[in-house]
């Protein structure tokens, strides 16, 4: 087929991979097909509304539907009229952290029928290593060769509309046709093309996000070991990085949540046959500091007679997403040990939310979970005990 309705169809194009990349492109002038089982959260986007906060999407949208660029479909048949089809589903680990093997080689078994050789395939999502050359071994059994590329997002939620235009886009195909296709598509977008191959772009990808999680881990294992010496780690990360450069990439302490950074350790654990301790060790550490918090608190309180308010609910700052957050950990073992708790969030909606300030008036000791920016101007009672590891409030006394 030559002529196309589309330029291009992004699978799972309501999320938060695929809706700002879906907007990049139409601002590129391409014509974009969203294609998504959420018909709820098309049927919002089509009116112009941002189903979750990206910084700078909204004029995007508004654009793109005024100039006609954008397109719906919850049919998969429809993504047969476009020339490239980009996949960005999720690619989760399960309730025991082992990677989801099948989802998008069952995703590919289901769009076979519908997809023609001549169109390029472009795998979006974060993948397991070895997973597109299996798609592309998949796809041409018994038939010709396919355009299958790898070209995995990078942005970092929240900042995708800048980040597409900034970040560097790796590319990579199952054959020299498909790299090509996927490099002079991503050429409309982003500012430098980086070939490389199928399996180094699957490792580039997994290893980016083990080894920012293994940075967090590392700060939050000197924050735990400062914390039972009694020492404030933010002095001493301060201490450590003005002026000296080799100490600059020591994250401060925090929760290392959302749906990328420990599942993507975990496809590497699970790919490198449990063999990975320093991942291993990584989500040891950073899954661990809710209950480190509550061990610090459990020292100076009685939780079963303490009221605790968590200031912020999503996975992380300025953003409304609450997926994989620790916040919701913490609560839970804050909980276990008697405490009444009640929980805020500034983006993040949820009937059992409260404001901020009933929060801060009606609790005996707050924890920020994440450090939304109102947070900064944020009066806290005197009589209030704050356990603040992102320092985000005003200055106060804290819960060591
Ligand atoms: N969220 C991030 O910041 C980020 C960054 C880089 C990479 N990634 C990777 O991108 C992928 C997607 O992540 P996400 O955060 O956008 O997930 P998401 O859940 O926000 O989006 C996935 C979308 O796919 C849709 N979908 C699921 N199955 C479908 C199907 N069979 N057909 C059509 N649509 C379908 C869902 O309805 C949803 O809208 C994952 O592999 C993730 O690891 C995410």
């Amino acid at each position: 087929m030559s002529d196309y309705h589309y330029d291009i169809c992004v699978v799972g194009g309501a999320g938060h991979v695929g809706l700002p990349l879906a907007l990049a492109f139409a601002a590129a002038g391409q014509r974009v097909l969203i294609q998504d089982v959420n018909v709820e959260v098309m049927e919002e986007i089509k009116r112009g509304t941002m189903p979750f906060i990206e910084d700078g999407a909204d004029p995007l949208l508004q654009e793109a539907l005024r100039a006609n660029r954008l397109f719906f479909s919850a049919r998969a048949q429809d993504l047969s009229a476009a020339r490239h089809v980009i996949v960005a589903i999720g690619t989760p680990v399960d309730e025991y952290l082992h990677p989801t093997l099948r989802a998008l080689p069952e995703l590919f078994t289901g769009l076979q029928p519908l997809l023609h050789p001549d169109q390029t395939i472009i795998i979006r999502s974060t993948v397991y290593p070895g997973t597109c050359r299996q798609i592309a071994r998949m796809l041409e059994r018994g038939g010709p060769q396919w355009k299958v590329a790898y070209c995995p997002e990078r942005i970092a939620q929240g900042f995708a509309v800048r980040e597409l235009r900034e970040l560097p886009q790796i590319v990579s195909g199952t054959s020299a046709a498909a790299a090509d296709a996927a490099a002079r598509l991503f050429a409309l977008i982003a500012p430098e093309i980086i070939c490389v191959d199928v399996e180094e772009a699957e490792l580039a990808k997994l290893f980016s996000n083990a080894w920012r999680y293994i940075q967090f881990g590392a700060a939050n294992q000197f924050f735990m070991i400062a914390a039972s010496l009694g020492a404030d780690f933010t002095r001493i990360r301060d201490a450590m990085t003005r002026g000296y450069g080799r100490a600059a990439s020591l994250p401060g302490p925090g929760f290392a949540a959302g749906p990328c950074l420990l599942k993507d350790t975990m496809q590497l654990l699970a790919f490198s046959g449990n063999n990975f301790p320093l991942g291993h060790a990584a989500m040891l550490v950073n899954e661990g500091l809710p209950a480190f918090i509550v061990d610090a608190l459990r020292r100076s309180h009685d939780l079963s007679r303490t009221r605790v308010g968590i200031l912020g609910m999503a996975f992380k700052a300025d953003i409304d997403d609450t997926r994989d957050s620790l916040s919701f950990k913490l609560a839970k073992i804050l909980r276990f040990h008697g405490a009444e708790v009640r929980c805020s969030d500034e983006h993040a909606t949820d009937p059992s939310f409260v404001d901020k300030d009933e929060l801060v008036r009606w609790a005996q000791v707050v924890i920020v979970g994440v450090p939304h920016a109102e947070y900064r101007m944020l009066a806290v009672p005197p009589e209030v005990d704050v356990y603040d590891m992102w320092r985000v409030l005003p200055a106060q006394v804290l819960v060591s």
